[in-house]
C-alpha cells in the first residue's frame, strides 16, 4: 500500500470558464503524516488549493485522490470532508456556539456521532490543544489563539486524518501565532495527522518539514525549508522573502561574524548565539 495521503494529477481549477485558471496543471503528492507549508503571494491560488484538497471544490481538469478516493466520485465526498478538517483565517467566523463544549461538539453533530460518545471526545480534543480548562467558557471571550485552538479541537473531535489550515495564524498576534503553530506541529508529531499549513509567514514555513511555493496557480518550488530558502532571488521574484533569521544571519556573516549558512529560525539563531556565550 502506498502511503500517499493526497495525490494531485494535472489539476486545474477555473472559477469562470473564460478566466485564467486559479490553479494550472498542478501535480504533487503528500504522504501520510507529512507537515507541508504552502507559501505564496496573495492571489497565487492557496485557498483554491485548500478547497480542492477536501473536496469542497472539484477540479476543472485532472484528478485528486485523497487516501485513494477520487474527490470527483460522489460516494466519497462525505468521507473526504470528514477526514480533512479545515481551519480558516478568522477565528470569530468559526465560532458557532456560546460555550466551548458545544462549539467543539458541533462538527461531531454534523457527522452524526452518537451523543453518549461526545463528552469523552470533547475532553480528549480540548486536552490535545491545551484548552480543557476552558470547556465551560464563552468562546467569544477567548484570545484569537485560543479561539483557533478551539476550532482545531472541533475538528480533532471528528477524528480527522488531515488538517488543512488556511492562514490560520494571519489574524493573531505573535504569541497567538506560536501557540497555534506549536499545537498543530505537536498533533502532527504525536498523532501522525497530515498537515497542510498555508501561510505567508516565512518563519512558520522554516519550521515545517517541506515547503511548497505557489505562484500564479503553479507549484514553482517544492523542497525542504533549507533547499527553498537558499534561493532568495527566486523567492523574491515570487514576491516572497527569506525568513527574518536567515536575513539576519546573512547580514551578520557579511560583517565577518562566523555563522553557518543554514540558520532559518529563531531557535537556530538562539543555539548559535548561546554557543558563543559559553
Ligand atoms: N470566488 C472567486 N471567484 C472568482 N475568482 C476567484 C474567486 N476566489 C478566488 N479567485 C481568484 O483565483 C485566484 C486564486 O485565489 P486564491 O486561491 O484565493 O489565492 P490565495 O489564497 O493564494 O490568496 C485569484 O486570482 C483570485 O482572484
Ligand atoms: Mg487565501
Amino acid at each position: 500500500m502506498s502511503s500517499a495521503h493526497f495525490v494531485l494529477n494535472n489539476v486545474s481549477y477555473r472559477y469562470d470558464e473564460d478566466a485564467k485558471p486559479a490553479l494550472n496543471k498542478v501535480s504533487f503528492s503528500v504522504n501520510k503524516g507529512e507537515f507541508v507549508a504552502v507559501l505564496g503571494h496573495n492571489g497565487s491560488g492557496k485557498s483554491t488549493l485548500a478547497k480542492l484538497l477536501n473536496g469542497l471544490f472539484l477540479p476543472s481538469e485532472g484528478h485528486i485522490l485523497v487516501s485513494g478516493m477520487d474527490t470527483r466520485d460522489e460516494q466519497y465526498t462525505w468521507d473526504i470532508r470528514q477526514k480533512a478538517g479545515m481551519v480558516f483565517q478568522n477565528p470569530d467566523n468559526q465560532i458557532v456556539a456560546t460555550v466551548v463544549r458545544d462549539d467543539v461538539a458541533f462538527g461531531m453533530e454534523n457527522i452524526g456521532v452518537p451523543s453518549p460518545q461526545m463528552p469523552p471526545r470533547i475532553d480528549e480534543a480540548l486536552g490535545a490543544v491545551g484548552m480543557l480548562p476552558f470547556v465551560d467558557r464563552a468562546p467569544h471571550l477567548l484570545s484569537g489563539g485560543q479561539k483557533q485552538r478551539v476550532a482545531i479541537a472541533g475538528i480533532l473531535a471528528m477524528h480527522p486524518e488531515a488538517l488543512i489550515l488556511d492562514e490560520a495564524t494571519a489574524m493573531l498576534d505573535p504569541s497567538g501565532r506560536k501557540e497555534v503553530f506549536d499545537t498543530v506541529q505537536r498533533l502532527n508529531q504525536e498523532q501522525g495527522i497530515t498537515v497542510i499549513w498555508i501561510t505567508h509567514f516565512m518563519e512558520e514555513a522554516a519550521k515545517s518539514e517541506r515547503v511548497m511555493v505557489i505562484h500564479q496557480g503553479e507549484v514553482r518550488m517544492d523542497g525542504t525549508p533549507r533547499e527553498v530558502f537558499a534561493q532568495g532571488e527566486t523567492l523574491r521574484s515570487f514576491r516572497l522573502d527569506v525568513p527574518p533569521m536567515a536575513l539576519l544571519s546573512e547580514e551578520l556573516r557579511g560583517r565577518g561574524i562566523d555563522l553557518p549558512p543554514d540558520i532559518l529560525t529563531v531557535e537556530d539563531m538562539e543555539r548559535e548565539v548561546l554557543a558563543r556565550c559559553r
